[in-house]
């Protein structure tokens, strides 16, 4: 016979590992609490948090999917149906190039090569410096002042490329 006293399991609480600051947590927390009995209440909280931290990282998929008892796939679907999200951090300036029709017949196919050439990105890329993130829109309401273009937030309208330089060397600028 053994004399070996039996295993004592000492039960512990596995906390998941996340990238989110607890700032972040909350945030993403407050939108669930605050939109998730609207009905298809996914979209405003993947809206509000972007908002909140500028991009939808995947701990915050985690969060939302447990909040709405819906799986990360069905979120990630979402996700990627919708230009307007993004999951990685961007830069401290992003600027939206239009590229639907009307954009299109007036320059924003060359503007968007111009645009990809300069600045050395691809969209939904950010430059190495971490300034700029470049991203596709479709209509921005401007048709008539195109290409038009949204640099944090606010409408630009008839960029050309040397427009394009300047409001890109105006983002740069300290504030
Ligand atoms: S098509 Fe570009 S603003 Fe409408």
């Amino acid at each position: 016979m053994s004399n070996q006293s039996p295993k004592r399991i000492i039960p512990i609480k596995l906390e998941r590992k996340t990238s989110l600051s607890a700032d972040d947590q909350k945030a993403v927390h407050d939108s669930c609490a605050r939109l998730k009995a609207l009905p298809g209440a996914l979209l405003p909280i993947l809206h509000d948090v972007q908002s909140a931290l500028g991009f939808v990282p995947k701990d915050a998929v985690v969060i939302i999917a447990h909040e709405l008892n819906l799986s990360r796939a069905e979120i990630h679907g979402v996700i990627s149906f919708y230009h307007y999200f993004r999951t990685e951090k961007p830069g401290r300036h992003v600027v939206q190039l239009c590229r639907a029709e009307a954009c299109q017949s007036v320059g924003a196919v060359a503007l968007e090569a111009y645009a990809k050439r300069t600045l050395g990105i691809d969209f939904h890329g950010t430059t190495a410096d971490g300034a700029v993130t470049l991203e596709a829109v479709y209509c921005l309401g401007n048709c008539a002042l195109g290409p038009s273009a949204m640099v944090d937030g606010r409408l630009q309208g008839r960029v050309s490329p040397e427009r394009f330089d300047a409001l890109i060397a105006a983002a740069r600028q300290p504030s």
